[in-house]
């Protein structure tokens, strides 16, 4: 069973190619996760848990749902983060969470998509970004290998420090950067209500066919990133940035550009 939760489509991405590939069933953990409940998992066996990276850590509001939900014993897990750089502390986070639960832990793999963080930085161009995708194809056929085969996957060679430093900025970051206060709707919005439906944390409302964002937001970027009209900012600091579409429209394009 492949268990995945993605904000801007990078990791459901990652998920459907791995399960492709090994045969898995693919749970989207989307709905728990907005409903803030966990999912009482039937089926004992091996389990590849995909999601991005959040400031070197997988993401609190992925791991609360992980924590709420239930396994039956003897359940082997596999951890696959998505990330624009670099996975910094997760594997520790991944390696804990499986002790939690009872999990023989069979590693934690990196892959690297393109930035969907665009509160805080620059995407890159569509085909920048396609290239990025594509250089990650082979990593990701490779993981999905090592998971068909049972084997354990490489370790990573986290570094003390990584984890570290990452204990040491992430409950500060969250609290002091995770708000949807900066974000707003222009004028280019249309009132489609694409953005609400889209958060992961039902954070959206619409009032008078305009969004309305409430206090509890994991900057996952999906309600500025997938607004048809490019109608969301946050702050200043996105305005006349490119939005990420995700890998599902990037790579469709470019099937198509290959079709004689
Ligand atoms: C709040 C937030 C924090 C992030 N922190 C990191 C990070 O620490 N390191 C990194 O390499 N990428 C980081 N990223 C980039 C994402 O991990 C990356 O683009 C990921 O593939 C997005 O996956 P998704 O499309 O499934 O949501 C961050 C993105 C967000 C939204
Ligand atoms: S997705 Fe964009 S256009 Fe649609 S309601 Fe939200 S801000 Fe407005
Ligand atoms: S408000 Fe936007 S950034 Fe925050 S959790 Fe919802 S979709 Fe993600």
């Amino acid at each position: 069973m492949i268990v995945y939760f993605s904000g801007t489509g990078n990791s459901r991405f990652v998920a459907k190619r791995i399960a492709a590939a090994t045969g898995d069933e693919l749970f989207d953990a989307f709905s728990s996760v907005r409903e803030g409940k966990g999912f009482t998992f039937p089926d004992s066996g091996v389990y590849v848990f995909v999601s991005p990276i959040y400031v070197s850590a997988p993401p609190m509001a992925f791991l609360d749902f992980l924590r709420r939900s239930s396994f039956p014993d003897g359940c082997l897990a596999y951890f696959v983060m998505t990330c624009a750089g670099g996975m910094g502390g997760a594997p520790a986070y991944c390696r804990k969470l499986a002790s939690e639960k009872g999990f023989t832990y069979l590693g934690t793999a990196e892959v690297e998509m393109p930035q969907n963080y665009i509160a805080m930085f620059k995407t890159g161009t569509p085909e920048e970004n396609r290239a990025k995708i594509e250089a990650a194809l082979p990593e990701i056929d490779r993981i999905a290998a090592t998971i068909s085969s049972c084997r354990e996957l490489p370790d990573p060679g986290m570094k003390t420090w990584e984890y570290l430093s990452t204990e040491m900025v992430l409950t500060p970051y969250y609290k002091a950067f995770m708000s949807a206060k900066a974000f707003t709707a222009t004028d280019k919005c249309i009132g489609c209500g694409k953005c609400a439906s889209v958060c992961p944390l039902g954070n959206i409302t619409l009032q008078d066919r305009k969004p309305v964002w409430g206090g509890h937001c994991t900057h996952c970027m999906a309600c500025i990133n997938q607004c048809p009209k490019e109608a969301i900012e946050y702050g200043k600091g996105t305005r006349g940035k490119l939005r990420y579409h995700g890998p599902d429209a990037l790579m469709k394009d470019r099937q198509q550009q290959k079709r004689p």
